[in-house]
């Protein structure tokens, strides 16, 4: 491991939390095709395994986003840079993120597709960093609940480098 990152959460506890929240995911979702809308590019781990964790029917749907960052903090602005191919009126939706800090990217994906007229949208991320929120969002599903610590691994980076571990880290600068 490098000297700047310092395990939080390992593999094994990732694994064993996302085996729960895929059961408890089709509990509420009893018979309905899900429409996972994984946001890129940060979920793609989570997603993968995710995915695999919900019983029955799911889609997958992409959707490119970029809030821009001054190094670690996030600027608020957001913007849609891959949008969806699929039309979702009618549809089940359930996003997917690696995080939820000030909860601005996700008050902005939420208001996007509200418009589209879904069954529903529920939210589903890995972490969450709640001490840092500017903006309420109802987050139905939360892998882990962590402190205000920039974090990386399992899909999350720094300058696009650290998505590859397989475990979340504290980069320590
Ligand atoms: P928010 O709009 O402030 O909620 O932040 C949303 C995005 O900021 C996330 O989807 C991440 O891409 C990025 N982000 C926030 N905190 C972290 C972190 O600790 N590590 C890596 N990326 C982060
Ligand atoms: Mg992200």
């Amino acid at each position: 491991m490098s000297a700047n990152l310092r395990e939080l959460i390992s593999a094994e506890r990732i694994a064993t939390r996302v085996a729960e929240l895929g059961r408890q995911i089709r509990a509420d979702h009893p018979d309905e095709t899900i429409v996972v809308i994984a946001v890129l590019k940060g979920s793609f781990l989570f997603l993968a395994d995710l995915a695999r964790a919900i019983p029955g029917d799911v889609r997958i749907e992409f959707l490119g986003v970029a809030s821009y960052h001054g190094g670690t903090s996030s600027s608020g602005a957001v913007q849609i840079t891959q949008d969806l191919r699929a039309n979702i009126e009618g549809q089940a939706c359930l996003i997917v993120e690696d995080i939820v800090d000030t909860g601005l990217t996700m008050d902005y994906l939420l208001r996007t597709l509200a418009v589209r007229g879904p069954k529903s949208v529920r939210i589903a991320t890995l972490l969450d960093k709640p001490s840092n929120r500017e903006i309420d969002v109802p987050v139905d599903y939360v892998g882990f609940t962590i402190p205000d610590e920039f974090v990386v691994g399992y899909g999350l980076d720094l300058g696009e480098l650290y998505r590859n571990l397989p475990y979340v880290a504290v980069y320590v600068p």
